[in-house]
């Protein structure tokens, strides 16, 4: 006797079919799980045992044999409790096989034979599309990610016995549609606007080039002045995701649970990881590899406060990420790729007393000292970053004057998306889609400076002694100014002010 069922697993953030099948024979009452079940399957029996007993089932006495294949991937976890149960009552005649084999089932099952959410439905229900496989049914709590994409038909159900009467033609329902205005779980709302931030001008216009042009932005300055209040807001400029963003940042929520459960999340992520997060927490790993940091930024905002602060080693997992938007998590027999592509906004205080620079207060750092602070962030790490910005502390005539008001994110948000297109445009039909990702081909056909511009450019390169590796910043940063300005040609007022975001190339902050 024996019965047939698909299920799933998941590596990494995508999915694979699995093939479950479930043979009952007369002899020695055995209830065995084959294909390199981890602990977890196993303790599954426990589980499908007494789900099965209380949803009116009795559970066969007989050698019962449970096969996943294919054999050689990893299986983790409850996922594949439904679909055994299913399984085991369709091979003993409690639900038609026939009807049975067609479907893929995942979801965990508690002792009294309710059905659990799982992690990765939307891979999942991505994968079925791609094998053909049409009916997919799943913890009714998951049902929303499940029918966010993909063509599956989604049948959500609470009890074991539900989808028993389900199967069997006892019961009819519709399948699921996704329904994007029934309320859901999502991990982030933005409700900080750029309109709370009193002062810090130029930081804020520094946050909105960067959004333009897909910079990394290193903000600098004293306790208090802002620059956390500041980074929280960039979401809230950077343009709508686009579906396929959204689709791939709600996989990564979705591999990950937590306290993630529903529907597309359409929000820019920000994360804030702390600065003494391991080298795993930011990019990921374990032993079943969940998404780290770096990915659960994903098209978002990846802030990193108290920069000077990380360890040198955590510090060094950035730079796959910046380089390649992904990043890999190598195991003892496998690796996995998570996407990675996210804006990096780090903060730091200008020295080690944090009040260099300060209008009130005094430095007590001796330039040995700041030296040594500032020098902890990596040549190469500091290479990635475009747009350096120092944020004064605020005069308190400035914090306190209730007349002041400042622009919304969504008047800056309209700018930066205007800037975005040109982009769009430029970039058409190439590999990269925003000014910071140029290369040396890019930067010379796109960042033509006419005569005056040069000038700037040549005086500020021997008067401030840049690097060269600051000429070709200062071009990308020109572009997208003038790109903000809705014009073609650099001129010297955009190469003056990209100019000024490279003060820390210059002698100590
Ligand atoms: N520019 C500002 N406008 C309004 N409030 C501010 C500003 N700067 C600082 N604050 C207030 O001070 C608090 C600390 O600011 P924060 O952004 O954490 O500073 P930093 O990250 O630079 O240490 C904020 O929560 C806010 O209440
Ligand atoms: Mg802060
Ligand atoms: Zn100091």
């Amino acid at each position: 006797m024996l019965s047939l069922i698909y299920a799933a697993t998941l590596n990494g953030i995508d999915a694979s079919i699995v093939e479950l099948e479930t043979y009952i024979s007369s002899g020695m009452p055995v209830f065995s799980i084959v294909g390199l079940p981890d602990i977890a399957v196993k303790e599954s029996r426990d589980r499908v045992v007494a789900a099965i007993k209380n949803s009116m089932f009795d559970f066969p006495t007989k050698k019962i044999t449970v096969n996943l294949a294919p054999a050689d991937i990893k299986k983790e976890g409850g996922i594949f409790d439904l679909p055994i149960a299913l399984c085991i009552l369709a091979a003993i005649g409690k639900i038609k096989k026939e009807n049975l084999k067609k479907f893929c089932a995942v979801g965990e099952l508690s002792l009294e034979g309710k059905i659990r959410r799982v992690k990765g439905v939307l891979p999942i229900s991505l994968a079925l599309q791609k094998n053909n496989i049409k009916d997919f049914i799943v913890p009714f709590e998951n049902r929303q990610e499940a029918s966010i994409a993909g063509t599956a038909n989604i049948f959500p159900f609470k009890t074991l016995g539900e989808v028993v009467q389900f199967i069997n033609s006892e019961t009819f329902i519709d399948s699921y549609k996704y329904d994007d205005t029934e309320s859901f779980n999502n991990p982030i709302t933005n409700e900080y606007d750029f309109s709370d931030v009193k002062g810090q001008k130029s930081a804020i216009r520094a946050a909105e080039i960067a959004a333009s042009g897909g910079h990394n932005l290193l903000m600098s300055g004293p306790p208090g002045s802002g620059k956390t209040m500041i980074a929280k807001r960039i979401p809230s400029i950077l343009p709508p995701m686009t579906f396929e963003e959204s689709v791939e940042t709600t996989k990564i929520w979705s591999v990950v649970g937590g306290g993630f459960c529903g529907g597309l999340i359409k929000t820019r992520m920000f994360r804030n990881p702390h600065h003494t997060s391991s080298a795993i927490a930011l990019a990921g790993g374990g032993p079943y590899p969940k998404p780290g940091e770096v990915s659960l930024a994903h098209n978002g905002v990846l802030f990193l406060d108290e920069f000077a602060e990380f360890k040198r080693d955590t510090l060094e997992i950035l730079r796959q990420p910046l380089e390649d938007k992904k990043i890999t998590v190598s195991r003892a027999k496998n690796s996995f790729t998570f996407p990675a592509s996210f804006m990096l906004v780090a903060a730091m205080n200008p020295c080690p007393c944090g009040n260099l620079g300060h209008r009130e207060k005094y430095c007590v750092c001796t330039p040995l000292q700041i030296n040594k602070y500032r020098s902890k962030i990596s040549g190469p790490l500091m290479d990635r970053i475009d747009i350096h910005v120092e944020v004064l502390a605020l005069k308190l005539s400035e914090l306190t004057d209730l007349g002041s008001v400042s622009e919304s994110s969504a008047n800056i948000k309209e700018r930066v998306g205007r800037a975005r297109q040109i982009q769009n445009d430029r970039f058409l039909k190439t590999k990269i889609y925003s000014n910071a990702q140029m290369q040396s081909k890019e930067i010379k056909k796109y960042c033509v400076l006419n005569k005056s511009a040069y000038e700037i450019l040549k005086m500020s390169m021997e008067k401030l002694k840049f690097s060269a590796r600051s000429y070709d910043k200062i071009l990308k940063v020109s572009r997208t100014i003038a790109d903000l300005d809705g014009v073609q040609s650099i001129s010297a007022n955009h190469v003056a002010e990209a100019v000024k975001y490279r003060f820390s190339d210059r002698n100590p902050i």
